[in-house]
């Protein structure tokens, strides 16, 4: 039986798995500068992957940026796509992020490409298109369900978020 798990990277060898895969996906197949691809941020950045039956296919990172926590590289490899994988690896960071930065509005710059994924798993975009390594993107964002956690962001006692998102908030907000 195939047994998909994701866990949170605690190891070189799982580190250099997420990096072959991104390595993979970005580089290779959608041509990112790998100086660009590989950034300042891994060290700061908590990585995350998914493997099936214990080889790597799916990764991605998040980070606590300002008042957001940030997701960013996701990928599953070309082959193992459509077969639920990145859901799972969603999931799980979701799931991280909403125990360690309860107060950080989930947001990620997301490939329009990827927009129907995204909104299946409840992300919303926000605001206008723009381009990031020769790709067209979006900011996307992730609204917690219950209102306690919308009330108790950080979004509004900082200023670093767009109007858009609050906006967007201000919206859900009780
Ligand atoms: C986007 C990506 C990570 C999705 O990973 P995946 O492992 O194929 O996703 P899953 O199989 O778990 O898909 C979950 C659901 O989303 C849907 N889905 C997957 N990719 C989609 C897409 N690009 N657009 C719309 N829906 C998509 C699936 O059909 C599935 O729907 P279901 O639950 O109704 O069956 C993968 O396509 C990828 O690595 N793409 C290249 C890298 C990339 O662009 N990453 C995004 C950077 S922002």
């Amino acid at each position: 039986m195939e047994t998909r798990r994701c866990k949170l990277v605690d190891n070189d060898a799982d580190f250099q798995a997420c990096v072959d895969i991104r390595l993979k996906v970005f580089v290779e197949e959608q041509a990112v500068p790998e100086d660009m691809e590989l950034d300042e941020f891994e060290t700061v950045s908590k990585h995350f992957l998914v493997t099936l039956n214990g080889k790597g296919i799916t990764t991605g990172r998040l980070r606590p940026y300002g008042s957001f926590v940030k997701f960013e590289r996701i990928a599953t490899l070309l082959e193992e796509r459509g077969k639920g994988t990145g859901r799972v690896l969603m999931e799980c960071m979701m799931d991280y992020a909403e125990r360690h930065y309860p107060n950080h509005l989930p947001m990620m710059h997301a490939q329009i490409s990827a927009l129907g994924f995204y909104e299946k798993l409840g992300w919303m975009p926000v605001g206008d298109e723009f381009d990031e390594a020769g790709i067209t993107h979006l900011v996307m964002i992730h609204v917690p369900e219950s209102e306690a956690r919308i009330q108790n962001l950080l979004i509004w006692k900082g200023t670093d978020a767009d109007p858009e998102i609050v906006e967007a908030l201000k919206q859900r907000r009780p």
